[in-house]
């Protein structure tokens, strides 16, 4: 029998509207998958696949087959399927433990108490006997290198699928935050509205997510007139098409959204008190989540506010390696933040 099914296992969990990540103390990041299940809504609605496999099935299987999507803007929308899916997770990663094991969980900035309860309600089925739920800007400040715990102004933008999140951070606590429903997965709609309107082409958003890619410099216009060849469907006959798609036209698209970003860091930006915005301007804006590596997005922000911002190393998985640290410490986090023993 082996040794792990004798030792607790802490766990830092990070459900994010694309991805679920599972960090395991003494392992590192050992689930990184699609928020995603596919069921089979023909047989009384029989689980088909889970995580980066439900998301292979998407759009690859006739109408009986739903992807479901439990978390929305970071915010778990359906309890059962979130509880299927993080159950299947820890399973994965940890297999059947004998000692129940404790569990960090990240929570987004807004999260109300009728939201945390949800997300607690959902981590609780792993069979866990400690949890401590925190918030998911802090964890990233960490995972991104920062001194949150610092008597000093950390500013950090997480960048993700369903959401950007944004938070002046000092001593651990926030001092000011905001929150938009606004990430990648609006910057592949953008991509999809753009080939519709100007192409007369549909494509899916997962084509969207592949096209943006494939960009090299979003900071500046894109003065070399470059095209990519883009596959989809022609509206007008309905036919399998091909076309010439130009650079500069998808990155002004993507541009819409980021501006959208930019606004709401902007909206933090003029509400950090004046005697941390010496911190800001010394430390500069940290820029993270899986969004961030559109590329020379840092140029973007240091050119829109003047301030440096620089991009986390490991930018999609700060979070959770911050919730990470936590765990590892998982005696010091559970006395300092509201805890709830199971
Ligand atoms: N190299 C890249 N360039 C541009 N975008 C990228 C790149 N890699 C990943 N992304 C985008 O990052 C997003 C996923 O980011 P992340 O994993 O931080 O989201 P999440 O944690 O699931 O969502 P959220 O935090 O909003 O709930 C997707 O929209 C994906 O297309
Ligand atoms: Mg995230």
């Amino acid at each position: 029998m082996a040794l792990g099914q004798f030792s607790p296992a802490d766990l830092a969990i990070d459900m994010g509207t694309n991805r679920t990540r599972i960090y395991v103390r003494g392992k590192g990041i050992v689930i990184n998958e699609a928020s995603a299940v596919a069921m089979d809504s023909g047989k009384n609605g029989r689980i088909v696949a889970i995580g980066d496999s439900a998301e292979e099935v998407a759009g690859r299987s006739d109408n009986r087959i739903r992807i479901l999507h439990p978390v929305q803007q970071g915010k778990i929308t359906d309890l059962e399927t979130a509880q299927l899916m993080i159950q299947y997770f820890v399973n994965k990663a940890i297999g059947t433990v004998r000692l129940k094991p404790r569990a960090i969980a990240v929570k987004p900035i807004g999260c109300t108490r009728m939201e945390e309860s949800i997300l607690k309600r959902t981590v609780e089925t792993i069979g866990c006997r400690a949890m401590v739920i925190t918030d998911s800007i802090i964890a990233s400040g960490i995972g991104a290198g920062l001194s949150v715990y610092e008597p000093q102004g950390s500013f950090i933008v997480d960048i993700g699928a369903g959401k950007t999140e944004i938070a002046l951070t000092s001593m651990g606590g926030i001092v000011i935050s905001h929150s938009v429903p606004v990430g990648g997965n609006q910057i592949d709609r953008e991509i999809v509205e753009h080939i519709r309107r100007e192409y007369e082409m549909s494509i899916v958003e997962h084509t969207a997510e592949q096209i943006k890619f494939d960009l090299t410099d979003i900071s500046r216009p894109d003065t070399s007139d470059r095209y990519i060849v883009v596959r989809g469907r022609d509206i007008a006959t309905g036919m399998p098409t091909t076309a010439e798609i130009r650079i500069e036209g998808i990155r002004a698209a993507v541009c819409t959204v980021l501006d959208q970003i930019l606004e709401a860091v902007k909206w933090v930006l003029t509400r950090v008190p004046p005697e941390m915005c010496v911190d800001v301007l010394k430390n500069g804006i940290m820029v993270c989540g899986g969004s961030s590596l559109l590329p020379k997005l840092a140029d973007k922000i240091t050119d829109a506010f003047g301030v440096p911002s620089l991009i986390a190393r490991e930018a999609g998985e700060c979070a959770v390696l911050g919730a990470g640290y936590m765990a590892d410490h998982f005696e010091v986090y559970s006395s300092s933040v509201e805890n709830k023993k199971l």
